[in-house]
């Protein structure tokens, strides 16, 4: 009985108590308040990321963003050819091309168009389509002409087969001919310009070769366009 007295003693007149069982109650308070404001944050967090996914919808059906198209649309070949104790080619080549903006609400800014034309996967050419001199704005829903020239001669290392397949073309009168151009573009909605893109437009043309220069039937010719 004297034993068990003070204990309560110390349970009834507690001041020396509660300092014991404090620390007790502590954790519990800072688990709590901590688990609180993390709900709160994880809460705002995710009204945050579908807020930003709504505006990104909602951007997207209102604006449809599209890339442009782009087209072969004429291909002169006048001059094509090989010269194996040189290991030279000669070449004369004009395409002409169109850029279409499809989009509704964005216009496209073309920066810089660069085109090289290959033949058998060898590099025979290359071409500045458009550089700062004739870089210009294509607005919603329109077309715009470019040309590349590629006239020249260029040494090239062709295998034996490359250049069976070349005489194959000659007799045919049609070269397979592949042209890749780099893109550097903007886009335009209303007063904000986006940043640079650089799409790669890829064309693989089958091109008849006409003598005169003259009229040549060239089907109109789509080339993929990769961002
Ligand atoms: C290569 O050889 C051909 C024919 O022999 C010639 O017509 C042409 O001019 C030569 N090309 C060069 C770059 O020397
Ligand atoms: C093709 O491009 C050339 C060179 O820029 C241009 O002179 C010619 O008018 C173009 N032809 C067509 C049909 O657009
Ligand atoms: C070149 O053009 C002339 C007339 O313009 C035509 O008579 C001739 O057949 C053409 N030659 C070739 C190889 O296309």
């Amino acid at each position: 009985m004297a034993d068990k007295q003070p204990h309560l003693n110390g349970a009834y007149y507690g001041p020396a108590i509660p300092p014991a069982e404090q620390p007790r109650y502590r954790p519990h308070r800072g688990r709590s308040c901590c688990c609180c404001l993390f709900g709160i944050l994880w809460k705002i967090l995710v009204a945050l990321i579908v807020l930003v996914g709504l505006a990104i919808l909602i951007f997207w059906l209102v604006v449809q963003p599209r890339y442009f198209k782009f087209h072969v649309t004429k291909a002169d070949l006048t001059q094509f050819d090989y010269y194996s104790n040189n290991n030279t080619l000669h070449y004369n080549m004009v395409l002409n091309f169109t850029a279409r903006n499809p989009n509704k609400k964005l216009s496209i800014y073309y920066d810089k168009v660069e085109a090289l034309a290959f033949y058998e996967d060898v590099r025979f050419a290359n071409y500045d389509v458009i550089t700062h001199m004739n870089s210009f704005r294509q607005y919603k829903k329109s077309s715009s002409p470019m040309s590349a020239v590629f006239t020249g001669q260029q040494v090239l290392m062709l295998n034996n087969e490359q250049v069976s397949e070349l005489n194959q073309d000659k007799n045919a009168g049609v070269y397979d001919i592949y042209v890749k151009l780099y893109f550097r573009i903007r886009f335009r909605l209303g007063d904000v310009i986006s940043n640079d893109y650089k799409p790669k437009v890829k064309c693989h043309l089958k091109v008849p070769f006409s003598k005169n220069g003259t009229f040549t039937l060239f089907p109109t010719t789509k080339c993929d366009v990769d961002f």
